[in-house]
């Protein structure tokens, strides 16, 4: 009895010192055992990033963490009345009550409020400027007031990028202007549009290339005349009409600088009112109107702990600033209050949700209601947490104002996402490059991005590998002739990457179109899973499937025949699939990627050196195994891309000229020229604008808000895209990223023999080397037209 009374008891103690112990966000894991030292109050939750953490605070996981002055926005977009905003992380260099605010300079002699802006002469510190770090949407906030470069109702968005419905609505609103930076995170695109919209630049100083060089005087001391808002100012002084800048730059300029001109400038509000700029309100750390006054970071927790974690806080920080005594208080303080070392924590009076703190700093309409110029572009996704992850990259994206504005749907599977593409439903959708060809053949899809992916992961890349069992007799893709094969997916890459191999040795005919036709003539038998599925129909093919099925494998014996291409009714599906059927002596050959191949093989309980590769240049590799080098390789590309639509056939185009080659006595036919569809160009641009935001490059401590889109999400990884990813490599020839490289040369081989799925007869071309040559002609004039 007395032992039961002491375990309850116990019980009850350590319920209630876990219940004073408060469960923090933290990334660096490195900082967590120092975070639960001595009689620590705090327990570390690992957290791969902020949006993780605001997850775990929805779910009760986590109890507390640090929040950006971006990051509140986006709460307030997606768990606006969650959670309660106890302290703000300020800054001690930064006096006032705001972080920043951004205020409209403008000479006395103005009128008639923001539309008196137009034709005016404005100055602008530059996008993407490092020092104050202005989210998009602040940087151009007042373009946005004033030239309403939000709504376009009656321009053509068609073929064209955000970027450039914007620079073009500003081009006409101001006169000459100075607006410096990257427009565009494509640098080819920014370079374009500075070169046809020069009046934005013409205020920029002589000889710049868009970046301030006027003559700034001599230096003042307590003025930085490298500071871009300065310059902005001094371009005002100088010959604008007005400058949108940093108050506590204006506050300097004015007073330090050029006091003696002080009086003939003026705030011009919102509302449209000037505001004379003399001593009284350029001594106020506040500025008396402003477009953009933005909160302070804060620290965040959950509605139910928030009074009791701030009075805690009250306590373990007495003065807000850090204790620096080698105590868990201070790492705990270092973990909520990054860049510490300027960093004072002000609590606050009233506990308000992240949507009621924002609410009076910075409105933002709601992300359903607000307007672009160019129309949301839809990312098709296949599961729930996918949905969610894109809904979290697209509310990220409203608050910091990149444009278009994304939108997100959920679909069954990746051919509904893949069919909706191609029925204008939805805008695009990352897949996995095992549906390259289907999306291209039989959906009219073209890649917008491939990926870059990790070296350092054995499981990155996509690498075909052709294998046979060790003691067999084939040496030769001509041994293959009547034997029986097993692939894991009908028109995956693996029966791609053989198809093309296979022609290349001259051991299929490369006249041949019909890749069902092909590979199911060459063959004995085989499983090729989905050969007689509609979703995976390769072109108009009347070649009759079932030799494809045969070697195919019914989980229960009632049921002999299968074709079906998910595990549960094909045993021979799936790289797994392909190797047990090999092991089986079903099949004497397979042709499958090599992606966790030491998995599948330890699961089926199976050896590498039961295998020997057949090489690409047609010989037999050296040693028994699985793993080749990638000359042994049928293909070695990029593991996924993201699709949009093909446009609509345009008009037919005679792609060769035959100048010297005498083989051909009559022209060739006429053949389909595919263009880009209308909204190719701004997918393209939003997706660079999303890397700079939300890739790898951008998660140095100095993003915006810290959403990692290439990174696992909630704990689940390959969302949208394949963790294997490190970033985006554009879909051309040029590319310098081999597999990316390969990838394009692995269809552009093939559409040059179908186009989209027509079959293209040849005449004449007996000799293989000369069909090659046409194949480069053809493919050099196509890239002209077509984005493979
Ligand atoms: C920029 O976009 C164009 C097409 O819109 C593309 O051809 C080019 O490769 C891109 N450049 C970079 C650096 O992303
Ligand atoms: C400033 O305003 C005064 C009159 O208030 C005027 O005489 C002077 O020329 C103005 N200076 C500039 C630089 O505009
Ligand atoms: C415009 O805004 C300023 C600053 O908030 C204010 O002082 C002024 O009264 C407003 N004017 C009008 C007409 O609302
Ligand atoms: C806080 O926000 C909620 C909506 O999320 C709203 O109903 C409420 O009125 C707001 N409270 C204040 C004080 O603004
Ligand atoms: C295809 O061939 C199989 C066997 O060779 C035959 O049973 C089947 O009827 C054929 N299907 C069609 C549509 O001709
Ligand atoms: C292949 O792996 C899947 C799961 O990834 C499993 O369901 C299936 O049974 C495996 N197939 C074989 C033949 O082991
Ligand atoms: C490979 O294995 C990893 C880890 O087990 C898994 O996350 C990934 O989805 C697998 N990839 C494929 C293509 O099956
Ligand atoms: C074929 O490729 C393999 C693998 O890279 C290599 O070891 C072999 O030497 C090559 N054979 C010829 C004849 O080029």
């Amino acid at each position: 009895m007395a032992l039961k009374s002491f375990i309850l008891l116990s019980m009850l103690l350590a319920f209630a010192v876990a219940q004073n112990r408060y469960r923090v966000c933290v990334s660096s894991t490195s900082q967590c055992q120092a975070l639960e030292l001595g009689d620590s109050q705090a327990i570390c939750t690992p957290v791969e990033s902020r949006v993780d953490c605001a997850l775990q605070l929805a779910r009760g996981t986590a109890d507390v963490g640090f929040f950006s002055d971006e990051e509140l926005l986006v709460l307030a977009q997606t768990q606006p009345s969650d959670h309660r905003v106890i302290a703000t992380v300020r800054d001690v260099t930064k006096p006032g009550a705001v972080s920043f605010q951004a205020v409209a300079v403008v000479r006395n002699t103005h009128t008639n409020g923001l539309d008196g802006l137009r034709g005016s002469k404005y100055c602008h510190p530059g996008l993407g400027e490092a020092a104050l770090r202005w989210s998009p949407r602040v940087e151009k906030e007042l373009e946005t007031r004033a030239a309403n470069t939000d709504r376009c109702p009656d321009a053509d968005y068609k073929f064209k990028t955000a970027e450039e419905m914007e620079v073009a609505a500003l081009s006409h609103f101001f006169g000459d202007s100075c607006r410096p930076g990257a427009w565009s995170a494509n640098a080819t695109v920014d370079a374009e549009l500075k070169r046809r919209f020069p009046s934005l630049c013409a205020l920029c100083g002589p000889n710049s290339s868009c970046d301030y060089t006027i003559d700034m005087g001599v230096t003042v001391a307590g003025i930085n005349n490298n500071n871009a808002h300065v310059k902005a100012l001094e371009c005002l002084r100088t010959s604008g009409d007005v400058a949108y800048v940093a108050w506590q730059h204006v506050r300097e300029f004015f007073t330090v600088r050029n006091n003696d001109i002080t009086g003939n400038f003026s705030l011009l509000c919102p509302n449209g009112t000037l505001l004379a700029l003399n001593t009284t309100n350029l001594a106020n750390t506040s500025a008396p109107c402003a477009f953009v006054s933005q909160h302070w970071s804060a620290i965040v927790a959950t509605s139910a702990r928030a009074n009791e974690i701030q009075t805690n806080l009250r306590t373990w920080w007495p003065t807000g600033s850090n204790p620096s005594d080698n105590s868990w208080r201070s790492t705990l303080y270092s973990v909520l209050v990054p860049q510490s070392s300027t960093a004072h924590v002000t609590m606050e009076d009233t506990l308000l949700s992240p949507a009621n703190f924002t609410q009076t700093s910075r409105p933002l309409t709601s992300i359903d209601s607000a307007t672009t110029c160019v129309p949301p572009r839809v990312w098709c996704t296949v599961t729930a947490q996918e949905l969610a992850k894109c809904n979290w990259v697209r509310a990220a994206a409203y608050s910091l104002g990149i444009k278009p504005s994304i939108s997100c749907v959920q679909r069954s599977d990746t051919f509904q996402c893949l069919r909706d593409v191609r029925d204008r439903n939805v805008d695009f959708i990352a897949t996995a490059s095992n549906y390259g060809y289907l999306a291209r053949q039989h959906f009219s899809l073209t890649p917008v991005k491939l990926v870059q992916n990790l070296h350092s992961d054995p499981n990155s890349f996509s690498r075909v590998v052709a294998l046979v069992r060790n003691n067999s007799d084939i040496t030769r893709f001509e041994n293959l002739r009547g034997r029986k094969a097993c692939f894991p997916e009908y028109g995956g890459i693996s029966y791609v990457a053989f198809v093309r191999t296979a022609q290349v040795l001259g051991v299929l005919d490369d006249k041949e179109c019909d890749y069902a036709k092909a590979v199911g003539e060459f063959f004995e038998g085989a499983c090729a899973p989905g050969a007689q599925d509609a979703s995976h129909a390769l072109g108009q093919s009347n070649y009759n499937v079932t030799n494809l099925c045969t070697l195919c494998k019914a989980p229960n014996a009632a049921s002999n025949f299968t074709c079906g291409w998910d595990h549960s009714n094909n045993l021979y599906f799936g790289n797994n699939g392909s190797l047990s059927c090999l092991a089986n002596n079903d099949a004497d050959v397979i042709f499958v990627d090599t992606t966790n191949i030491t998995d599948y093989l330890a699961a089926l309980n199976l050896q590498g050196s039961q295998f020997r590769a057949i090489c690409s240049n047609n010989t037999l590799a050296l040693q028994n195994g699985v793993n080749v080098d990638e000359n042994c390789l049928l293909a070695y590309v990029v593991d996924s891309e993201v699709l949009t639509r093909r446009a609509t056939l345009k008009r037919p185009a005679r792609p060769v000229k035959p100048t010297n080659h005498t083989h051909i006595t009559h022209p060739p036919p006429l053949r389909p020229v595919y263009v880009q569809d209308e909204a190719y160009n701004s997918i393209s641009a939003l997706l660079d604008t999303l890397e700079k935001y939300f890739g790898y490059a951008a998660s140095s401590g100095t993003q915006h808000v810290n959403m990692e889109i290439f990174s696992s999400f909630d704990g689940t990884r390959d969302l949208l895209f394949k963790n294997t990813a490190v970033g985006f490599s554009e879909p051309t020839r040029a590319t310098t990223n081999q597999p990316a490289k390969n990838y394009i040369e692995l269809f552009s081989h093939l559409q040059a023999c179908t186009g989209a799925g027509n079959n293209i007869p040849v005449p004449g071309l007996a000799n293989r080397s000369f069909y090659s040559i046409l194949t480069l002609v053809l493919s050099a004039l196509l890239t002209r037209f077509i984005v493979y």
